[in-house]
């Protein structure tokens, strides 16, 4: 695929230059219904660029594949076997991952040191976390992600377990094995979630850490708001492999709160 293709950007700047308004939300129509004090301070070019993806970028058939296409580049970048996007921070991202791996009263194994969006997927979800303990770097006082061999422990006093999730990077910086932890879980024909919020970055430079899809996991979730250069809330799904089904995944994000046509769409021409 041409890399240096953006067609988000291609279908907004249509948008703009034909003078198109829709008759969907945001109410705003393009700044003209906003008060010309938040125009002031935030500037047109912000309601120029509050566009829905459908009934706007494109149609509601998504006839011209504006999503789909940038959601392809972005996969075929990061290796990914499939990527679709949200806004809706990872801490949605993480949940809809969680509950497309395990449904109430079902064990996962989870890095103890997860983050509290997590936490309330458990809460919200029914799942029964199997706690797996980080490991503490007395020099550094800080804690470091799960081992391979915490996972394998977990996994052989909890058999049952439908999957593990791990944290990398944790927040102080430190990657998982992530490539031991997957083959902990592929032997089980168990997927493995990477919460990889701080990892934007990382599929895009050789000497930094090797990053979810290329260590084998199943889905990953990286908030592009982050280390990446993506406006607050950008988050992004990554799936590899096949133990995690694309429209189930896609549609427990659509079950939170994100939409994901796109996937939909895609999945359904997939077969
Ligand atoms: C490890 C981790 N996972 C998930 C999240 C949630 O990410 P977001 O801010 O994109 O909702 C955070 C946020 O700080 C995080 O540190």
């Amino acid at each position: 695929m041409d890399q240096s293709q953006a067609p988000i950007l291609r279908a907004l700047s249509r948008y703009q230059s034909d003078g198109q308004l829709s008759y969907t939300p945001p109410g705003h129509k393009q700044a003209r219904g906003a008060d010309p004090r938040v125009r002031a301070v935030l500037g047109d070019a912000a309601f120029a660029a509050d566009v829905l993806a459908i009934g706007g970028l494109d149609d509601h058939q998504e006839s011209r594949q504006v999503l789909v296409q940038a959601e392809e580049l972005m996969a075929e970048a990061v290796h990914a076997r499939l990527t679709f996007f949200s806004t809706c921070g990872s801490s949605l991202s993480v949940k809809a991952a969680m509950l497309s791996v395990a449904g109430p009263q079902e064990k996962l194994l989870i890095g103890r040191d997860a983050h509290k969006s997590v936490v309330a997927g458990l809460i919200l979800s029914g799942v029964s976390p199997v706690w797996v303990e980080p490991q503490w770097d007395a020099e550094r006082r800080l804690a470091h992600p799960p081992s391979q061999r915490a996972f394998e422990a977990a996994f052989a006093a909890h058999p049952e377990a439908r999957g593990a999730l791990v944290t990398s990077p944790t927040p102080y910086g430190a990657c998982a094995d992530l490539a031991g932890i997957a083959e902990v879980c592929h032997r089980r024909g168990r997927p493995l979630i990477v919460d990889e919020a701080w990892g934007a970055h990382l599929p895009f430079h050789p000497d930094l850490p090797t990053w979810a899809m290329d260590a084998g996991a199943d889905v990953c979730v990286t908030s592009i708001h982050k280390m990446g250069s993506g406006l607050e809330q950008g988050s992004v799904f990554h799936l590899g492999g096949d133990l995690i089904d694309p429209a189930v995944l896609a549609s427990r994000a659509d079950l939170l709160g994100t939409t994901s046509p796109s996937v939909l769409i895609y999945t359904g021409l997939d077969g």
